[in-house]
């Protein structure tokens, strides 16, 4: 940023509180932040970020996702089955996700997806299911966030042949190539960059973000997981989505109130938040 490190710790954090970050996707609900959750909200706010969107990705998470959403008024709630769960779907799943989504502070439904890294769900169901809850999501008129590990080919093959872009989303915690990116943001895709953007190795994510206009980037914690630098190795929280943010002026060559300004905008925009 051009400050020499005294300012970062004296200017710096007032200078920031001005600018509105959106944490586009936590998991606010996880066990990682049962103890502590108001103070990591109030060192949400106190870093000047206005909104998070927590996702609920099992059905035992779904409750206290929306439980956190409504009893305060700069979390949003996500709910869907996770890739990871989708062997856990059954015939009551989606009834009680239908009735859970109508509430007004869910904004989008997921994350929905494959994650063939891990495969904690067959293949074959994930698959499945994956088409199932886009078509769910469109029934619902909810943007879809998607998660996609190691299943690049079958997830954009998926997402063209169900129209998934219909009522926009996000690749959350984007892991593919330029060429996929493109294909994703064409499809009416925002492209969502996580922690890991900070990290030593990530010369070629840090390229591809380069290459992609900065009106189709949301920024995002993940949180507890992928910490950005330099907290990597703790439990992440909203409040450290500003290095993410930071990261990203540094790669596009722009300050980071710009950063703030369009990832915020894009973030409203595709959660339809009227602010
Ligand atoms: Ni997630």
């Amino acid at each position: 940023m051009g400050f020499t490190p005294i300012f970062q710790f004296s200017i710096i954090p007032v200078f920031r509180s001005l600018v509105m970050l959106i944490d586009s996707h936590a998991h606010l609900e996880m066990p990682e932040f049962r103890k502590d959750l108001s103070e990591v909200l109030q060192r949400a706010k106190d870093s000047g970020i206005g909104y998070i969107f927590t996702v609920g990705t099992e059905r035992k998470d779904w409750r206290r996702a929306l439980e956190i959403a409504g009893s305060h008024p700069s979390v949003y709630a996500i709910l869907g089955v996770h890739p990871h769960n989708a062997r856990e779907i059954d015939e009551k799943t989606y009834p009680a996700l239908k009735e859970l989504c109508k509430h007004e502070k869910v904004k989008a439904y997921g994350e929905i997806g494959l994650d063939f890294f891990r495969n904690h769900s067959p293949r074959d169901v994930q698959l499945k299911r994956f088409r199932e809850q886009i078509a769910l999501a469109k029934e619902l008129r909810l943007p879809i966030v998607v998660h996609d590990r190691e299943a690049h080919q079958e997830t954009l093959e998926i997402l063209k042949s169900e129209k998934a872009g219909e009522n926009g989303g996000i690749i959350h915690c984007f892991s593919g190539d330029e060429e996929m990116a493109k294909a994703c943001i064409d499809m009416g895709f925002y492209i969502s960059i996580p922690g890991s953007i900070t990290y030593k190795n990530a010369e070629r994510f840090r390229e591809i973000v380069k290459s992609l206009p900065l009106e189709t980037l949301l920024v995002e914690t993940d949180a507890p997981f992928l910490t950005p630098v330099p907290f990597r190795g703790k439990r992440n929280e909203p409040s450290y989505v500003r290095y993410t943010a930071e990261k990203v002026a540094e790669i596009k060559k722009v300050s980071f109130e710009k950063v703030a300004e369009v990832t915020t905008e894009n973030a409203l925009r595709v959660y339809r938040l009227k602010v």
